[in-house]
């Protein structure tokens, strides 16, 4: 696993920004203008990360999404979302303007070093004033590139439609121009849990964005206290993949119990080594609380 088992990997977006500006109803937007017609797949429900396709210059180009809660209560998982992240959307409703959890989105991405691209939405609405947006966000530093700045704003509407695909030209432009994206494919899989739940008829499933390597099929893997086989793996339309590469989100069944967001996961040798590693997080996870309530 050297420099040359490097190769050019999609960037890894997140979508930040204030409770209900449109963050979901835009990633939804875009997946679903993204399926391919006659595409076999199943109930497209919303999953919380997933990669689109897009053309630019004629070359086909991959973008991952993640998306990200608004609500206050939401904090740390802003923060690491920026951690795992190339790019951060942030996502204002031009009707609202900039709100408080859209300086802290801002704010976490400017820490983590992160590009903005701003995507004014709303733009359907009577109310809609993007252009305040712009003087808003300038005033803490992000300045449009209209206005002699570095950061692209793009106006959209998730609920119609507008302009989605100049916001994927935006974000592959921001990639191409400030990110050098590579990963290695060969090594063992690793990477984030970005959401888990239980599901009464599967069991455990868990979105995993895969960092570095493949995750396959039958890969024995820990994720936070969860651990277990591979079982299958699903990607954002229901259609059954066989493996992951690096920027890739899947549904991940066959875990033991439901990991929590934003813990690691990694495949390792066997089965075994799976359950004693996820035992002893499990236990260190224990010790941990116990400390917490003796304080
Ligand atoms: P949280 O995850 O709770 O922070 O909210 P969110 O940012 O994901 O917002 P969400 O996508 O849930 O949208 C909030 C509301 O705004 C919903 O009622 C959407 O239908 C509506 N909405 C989202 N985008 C648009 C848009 O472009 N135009 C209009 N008119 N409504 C929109
Ligand atoms: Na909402
Ligand atoms: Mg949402």
């Amino acid at each position: 696993g050297g420099e040359d088992d490097l190769v050019v990997r999609p960037p890894v977006v997140t979508v930040m920004g204030h409770v209900d500006h449109g963050k979901t109803k835009l990633l939804d937007a875009l997946r679903d203008a993204n399926v391919v017609a006659g595409e076999a797949g199943g109930i497209t429900q919303h999953i919380g990360a997933y990669q689109v396709h897009t053309e630019v210059d004629g070359n086909d180009r991959r973008i991952t999404f993640i998306d990200t809660p608004g609500h206050e209560a939401f904090t740390s998982m802003r923060a690491r979302g920026a951690q795992a992240t190339d790019i951060a959307v942030l996502v204002v409703a031009a009707d609202d303007g900039v709100m408080p959890q859209t300086v802290e989105a801002l704010n976490h991405a400017k820490a983590a070093n992160v590009p903005i691209v701003v995507a004014v939405n709303k733009i359907d609405k009577e109310a809609a004033d993007p252009t305040k947006v712009r003087g808003q966000l300038s005033e803490y530093g992000l300045v449009p590139e209209e206005y002699g700045g570095d950061a692209m704003f793009v106006d959209v509407s998730a609920k119609a439609g507008l302009n989605l695909d100049k916001l994927l030209e935006a974000i592959v432009l921001t990639a191409d121009a400030s990110l050098d994206l590579r990963a290695n494919p060969v090594q063992d899989a690793q990477g984030l849990v970005i959401e888990a739940h239980l599901d009464r008829g599967r069991g455990p499933v868990a979105t995993v964005l895969v960092q570095r390597g493949t995750l396959r099929v039958g890969d024995s893997i820990v994720a936070g206290p969860a651990h277990g086989r591979v079982r299958a793996m699903l990607d954002e339309h229901g259609n059954e993949l066989t493996e992951a590469d690096p920027a890739r989100p899947a549904m991940v069944l066959g875990l033991s119990s439901v990991p929590g967001a934003g813990q690691n996961f990694l495949v390792v040798e066997d089965d075994r080594m799976a359950r004693q590693i996820a035992e002893k997080r499990e236990a260190r996870e224990r010790a941990a609380m116990q400390a917490k309530r003796r304080v």
